[in-house]
């Protein structure tokens, strides 16, 4: 500590989120692609996931969520200081979707930004809101994690589209007294392996033309063979790191929250950290990988379930394209 400035804490105070409503089972896909209820249940976890209405965009299903988030903290939307949106599905590449959903809010103090580290974003997100409140450059922070993955996936491509779904969850994140709430953070990337999981049209490197469309590069490519190599030992080393930070244990640990790739990723990461399955949070039978979503919907479900108490020790881990990983330790 330096110059008299005390590093603060920053804890969770409000949750939401925000699922669309129309549902897509397997058995719906299994008459639009060459797949099975019996292959994706097996492969990946997943039975069904929400899509978006044609009429919504991210920041429609990110203002749902948010306000469920500011409303459970008790705050206005006038009080927050920031805006975090994280996103590989902004409504468009600019203005950013925290701008959009600044005005929406009536957040009229805050400043916004959108955060693009794939399924872990939402993890970047909580590290970087952290960081600022415990710098003292914020009291207040709204942290989005949304996506409308059906408007990138390829519907003809079964490797992919039967894994994603859409949905939104959001936190505020308050300054409080150091040593409470967010107790250890970690983020780390791999931009050698991005490969395994892109999306190459769209962008600056390629830009879309008709060619490139009927070519169908606006849509996510996924080598997920690939990905399932790492993720499971990205996710227990970021775990183990931020529970280095804190001094605690594995034991300490009350709930695992991992991002919902595949049931299986999940399992893996459970034993690895010793934990009973009642401790571990798992929806993805229901929504299907909501990338930088998933995360804070199954907190919000967390505790929505009345299982959540006060003082309880949280592990949300993630990991995704990019490569990119990170977890964040917090007391609830
Ligand atoms: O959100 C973070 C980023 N995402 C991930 O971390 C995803 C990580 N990866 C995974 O979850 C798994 O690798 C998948 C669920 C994507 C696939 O499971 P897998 O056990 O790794 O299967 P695979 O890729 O090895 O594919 C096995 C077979 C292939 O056929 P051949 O080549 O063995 O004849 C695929 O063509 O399954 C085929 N296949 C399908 N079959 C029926 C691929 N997708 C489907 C499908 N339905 N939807």
């Amino acid at each position: 500590m330096t110059r008299g400035i005390q590093p603060k804490g920053a804890r969770i105070t409000g949750i939401g989120h925000y699922l669309p409503e129309r549902v897509l089972t397997n058995f719906d896909l299994e008459k639009m692609v060459d797949t099975s209820d019996e292959w994706i249940v097996t492969r990946s976890g997943i039975r069904e996931r929400r899509i978006a209405d044609e009429s919504e965009a991210a920041s429609d299903l990110a203002l749902n969520a948010a306000r469920r988030a500011i409303e459970d903290a008790g705050v206005a939307a006038d009080e927050l200081d920031l805006i975090i949106v994280s996103t590989v599905t902004p409504d468009m590449s600019l203005p950013a979707t925290a701008c959009l959903l600044q005005s929406r809010l009536g957040a009229k103090r805050a400043a916004g930004f959108d955060l693009s580290a794939a399924c872990s974003g939402f993890v970047y997100g909580l590290t970087t809101g952290h960081a600022l409140i415990a710098a003292g450059r914020a009291k207040k922070i709204l942290i989005v994690g949304v996506e409308v993955l059906s408007r990138i996936l390829d519907y003809e491509d079964r490797a992919t589209c039967v894994l994603f779904g859409d949905g939104a969850g959001a936190v505020v994140l308050e300054e409080g007294p150091e040593g409470e709430g967010i107790l250890g953070t970690f983020m780390q990337c791999d931009g050698s392996l991005g490969e395994l999981l892109y999306v190459p049209g769209g962008g600056s490197r390629m830009p879309l033309d008709a060619q490139r469309i009927a070519e169908r590069q606006q849509y996510v490519k996924m080598r997920g063979d690939g990905l399932f190599k790492y993720a499971v030992r990205a996710m227990v080393d970021a775990a183990r790191s931020t529970l280095d930070e804190a001094g605690l244990q594995l034991s300490d640990i009350d709930y695992l929250i991992p991002h919902q790739a595949n049931i299986r990723i999940i399992e893996g990461v459970r034993k690895r950290l010793k934990l009973a399955k009642e401790q571990v949070v798992v929806n993805i039978d229901r929504i299907g990988n909501t990338s930088s979503a998933s995360i804070p919907i199954a907190l919000s479900e967390l505790r929505d379930g009345g299982t959540l108490h006060k003082g309880d020790l949280v592990m949300m881990v993630a990991f995704g394209g990019g490569l990119t990983w990170g977890a964040v330790l917090a007391r609830y």
